[in-house]
């Protein structure tokens, strides 16, 4: 029977790119016989194996975006974060069958919004002539895995840190796309921006709920933060208030951010 475990399964072991796409009527899914599974890296297609720390390239500079072959460098890297988030969520689903209906339904959820994205980007690197795998890709959002021992460092890790910083880091790229007239790649990190405020919300929603009346949300997100990240990763150059806001961070905490 097809359960969330042998779907979550699937995404995070399979070795085929099919596979980190397959789908999943969680209407229908039953979510029982959840057991504990600890990281191990995902299965990946040889194609994208992690490369080699000296194979590896810098994110192009924003300024250089006016060079086709940079923009497709840059939107090769944002692919493989999505590749990256798709197996985190499914690593959340495995790793903690403890957690409330309410954390494993939404993260399957954002599962599925990740898989969307990545099929955005992939769409997108067509047109640049170029798939997932063409460049060496990096392991920076699994650096933390194995600490995550808990859903809430999940959440801060990723909801509150990874894809926080997208909050400043998808509208910035959108106008540096649109500056050098590449509007349909601008359209694209919009439509990833916007997604991410729910992103961003669902684990604002978890951090405020965990939080004591007499303690500060921003302190407990430190407090559960694990040795590869820093409040200071959750946060782009230019810093987006009213995102936040709209995500339901609250006040104190956006302030802390700010002033980071
Ligand atoms: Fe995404
Ligand atoms: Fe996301």
């Amino acid at each position: 029977m097809v359960t969330i475990q042998t779907w979550a399964e699937r995404v995070f072991f399979g070795d085929t790119l099919a596979e980190k796409f397959l789908d999943c009527d969680l209407e229908n899914t039953p979510d029982i016989e959840a057991k504990k599974t600890l990281w191990s890296d995902p299965g990946r297609p040889a194609s994208l194996q992690i490369a080699d720390r000296k194979k590896r390239r810098k994110l192009p500079k924003p300024s250089s975006l006016h060079d086709k072959n940079m923009r497709a460098r840059t939107l090769h890297t944002f692919a493989n974060h999505e590749l990256m988030a798709i197996e985190l969520c499914a690593f959340a689903l495995l790793r903690y069958p403890e957690a409330p209906e309410s954390f494993r339904l939404g993260v399957a959820h954002i599962l599925k919004d990740e898989q969307r994205h990545l099929q955005l980007y992939l769409d997108r690197l067509e047109h640049f002539g170029m798939q997932l795998g063409d460049l060496p890709v990096n392991d920076h959002f699994w650096r933390c895995a194995p600490l995550l021992d808990a859903p809430l460092k999940w959440i801060c890790a990723v909801n509150l840190t990874f894809e926080q910083a997208n909050l400043d880091h998808a509208p910035a790229y959108a106008q540096y796309f649109s500056s050098v007239q590449d509007e349909e790649s601008a359209a694209l990190m919009r439509v990833i921006a916007e997604d991410e405020i729910d992103h961003v919300g669902f684990g604002a929603a978890f951090l405020n709920q965990a939080t004591l009346p007499e303690e500060k949300s921003f302190d407990l997100y430190v407090g559960n933060l694990t040795f590869h990240n820093s409040p200071s990763r959750a946060r782009g150059r230019e810093f987006s208030e009213d995102l936040r806001r709209r995500a339901g961070l609250d006040e104190n905490y956006i302030a802390s951010m700010k002033a980071l």
